[in-house]
């Protein structure tokens, strides 16, 4: 066991924190989160962290403010505790999706958030196909060395291990999930892969189109970032059926399932529904710690 390093998981990260250390052989610490009876956060970190590399790791979801803000309390304590290093493993980053001031007046959240954490300062931040469509430098965004990696090809390998995948199409469910299609396509061996594209006619009538390729008589997955209400693939599924797909499966990275997500999900009767264990649910099936344990394995080396 290497001793300089430690990990150390979040109310939302202690299965992956416990995961990691098999993998790597890291030592597990321990770091105490309780609440005050007037709501407020408590935490402790219990384990020696001065002089040592930390790896801290949470998913600001679920309670989301909560977890944000446990995890700004945890991070500054570790600082003040002297450690030599501080890699932030945030699977899921939430208020990543506010990243422009869309109405007069918005905050624009995620630049906020990343004000937080170049304020208790960590070395290195890994995410998980964060959203990222308006940052254009998480690095200086965050004020830490950014790493984002995806979640896509471990999906892509329980598709292969568990399905047949002859004769399958992937489509994204929208233009801006074009880059997780791209990835499964490519891991599941090059198959065909395209987005649907929504032209709106009239307030009734809008109509979905796929580019270069057919989906009749195919099987398609489906493969986003985030199912949060579910809206995204209900309307997905519902178009692909209409263009004359066969069997469909939805794989997403960052299942938050909020609400009734998942029995309107469940109601699509689809041939296989997965995501990742990012965040706990009921359809966390694939688990990304190996990718986590790859990116940290070249931010250790040095
Ligand atoms: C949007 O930019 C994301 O990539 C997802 O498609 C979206 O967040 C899913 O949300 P919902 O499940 O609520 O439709």
């Amino acid at each position: 066991m290497n001793y300089e390093l430690v990990v150390l998981g979040g109310s939302n990260g202690e299965h992956l924190a416990i995961a990691l250390s098999n993998i790597g052989g890291f030592e597990l610490g321990v770091v105490e989160v309780k609440k005050f009876p007037d709501g407020e956060t408590y935490v402790r970190v219990l384990t020696d962290v001065t002089n040592r590399r930390v790896i801290y790791i949470n998913s600001l979801q679920r309670n989301v403010n909560d977890a944000v803000f446990e995890t700004i309390l945890t991070i500054d304590a570790l600082r003040d505790l002297g450690t030599k290093e501080v890699i932030a493993v945030i699977p899921y980053m939430s208020y990543a999706r506010q990243d422009a001031r869309f109405n007069s007046g918005e905050a624009i959240s995620i630049h906020t958030l990343a004000k937080m954490f170049k304020m208790v300062k960590v070395d290195h931040l890994i995410t998980i196909d964060m959203h990222l469509h308006r940052i254009h430098d998480p690095s200086n965004l965050f004020g830490a060395n950014f790493h984002n990696i995806t979640g896509v090809r471990e999906l892509a390998k329980y598709f292969k291990k568990s399905h047949e995948i002859e004769n399958t199409v992937i489509i994204g469910p929208d233009e801006e999930a074009e880059q997780w299609a791209k990835v499964m396509a490519e891991e599941l061996g090059g198959l065909e892969y395209s987005v649907l594209e929504k032209t709106r006619l009239s307030a009734e009538r809008v109509i979905v189109e796929i580019r270069g390729v057919n989906v009749r008589g195919r099987n398609v997955i489906i493969v986003d970032d985030i199912i949060s209400t579910g809206g995204t693939i209900v309307e997905a599924v519902k178009a692909l059926r209409e263009l004359g797909a066969r069997e469909i499966m939805v794989g997403a990275v960052h299942p938050l399932l909020v609400e009734n997500a998942y029995n309107r999900l469940l109601r699509l009767r689809l041939r296989d529904l997965v995501g990742t264990n990012t965040i706990l649910s009921p359809i966390s099936i694939v688990d990304v710690t190996p990718a986590i344990h790859n990116a940290l394995t070249a931010i250790i080396k040095h």
